[in-house]
C-alpha cells in the first residue's frame, strides 16, 4: 500500500471533522473487536488531539463516561459525559483522582506516543515506559472484566509487555490496523477481560 494511499485516511478525516486521521485505527479495531459497549466508563491516556474521543462519546452515548488525559490541552467540544484533564500519566497525584474519582472504568485506552528522537532503541523504549504505566494505571482502575486497548512501537520489550498482558488478562490480540501507517514501528495491543485483583 503506498503512501498516498495512506494518506487518503488525512483527508477523509478532515471530510469527517475528526481531529486527527488516528480515529480509523480505533474505528477498524472497534467494529472488529466490539471492545466498548454504550455506557461504558472509558480512560483514554493520550487523548490530545482528541479524534479518539469524539469516536467513543458517539460509541458509549450519554449513559456512558469518557475522560481524556494528555498532557497537550484537549481544545475540542465534547458531549456532557467527557471530561479532559491536561496532565503527565506520570504523575502520581493524576493516579490518585483517578483511583478516587473516576474508576472504575471497563475500558482503558493508550494512543500515547513518546517525542520521537529516530533512534529507534531509545523510542522503543520510551513507548515501552508509557506502556508499562498504562498497565499499571490499569491494575488499579479497570474493573475486573475490562479492557486494555495500547499502542507500542516494535522493539525488544515488546515481547516481555506482551507475555504480562497474557498473564494478566484473559485475551491479547496484536492488531496493525490498516490506518497505521506500513512504515511506521507502531502496532496495538488489545488485552481483553482483565482478570482482576487475583492475577
Ligand atoms: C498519537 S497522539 C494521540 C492521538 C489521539 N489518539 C487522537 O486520536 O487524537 C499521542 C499523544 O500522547 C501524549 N503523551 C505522550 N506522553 C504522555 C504522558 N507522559 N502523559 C500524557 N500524555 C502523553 C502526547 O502528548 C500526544 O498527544
Amino acid at each position: 500500500m503506498s503512501y498516498q494511499y495512506q494518506d487518503h485516511y488525512f483527508e477523509r478525516a478532515k471530510k469527517e471533522h475528526f481531529l486527527a486521521r488516528a480515529v480509523y485505527k480505533l474505528q477498524e479495531i472497534q467494529n472488529k473487536h466490539r471492545l466498548m459497549r454504550k455506557g461504558d466508563r472509558v480512560l483514554d491516556l493520550g487523548a490530545a488531539p482528541g479524534s479518539w474521543m469524539q469516536f467513543t462519546q458517539t460509541v458509549i452515548g450519554p449513559s456512558g463516561h469518557l475522560l481524556g488525559v494528555d498532557l497537550q490541552p484537549i481544545e475540542h467540544n465534547f458531549a456532557a459525559w467527557v471530561v479532559t484533564l491536561e496532565r503527565d500519566i506520570f504523575d502520581p497525584d493524576l493516579v490518585r483522582m483517578l483511583e478516587r474519582d473516576y474508576a472504575p472504568f471497563n475500558v482503558i485506552l493508550s494512543d500515547m506516543a513518546p517525542k520521537t528522537s529516530g533512534i529507534k532503541v531509545a523510542d522503543s523504549a520510551r513507548s515501552a515506559l508509557l506502556v508499562e504505566r498504562a498497565m499499571a494505571i490499569a491494575e488499579t482502575t479497570l474493573a475486573p472484566g475490562g479492557h486494555l486497548l495500547v499502542k507500542i512501537f516494535q522493539g525488544s520489550e515488546f515481547h516481555e509487555i506482551l507475555l504480562q498482558l497474557k498473564r494478566l488478562y484473559g485475551k491479547t490480540r496484536v492488531i496493525k490496523p490498516d490506518a497505521s501507517r506500513k512504515n511506521s514501528k507502531e502496532i496495538y495491543i488489545l488485552a481483553l477481560n482483565h482478570r482482576g485483583p487475583a492475577a
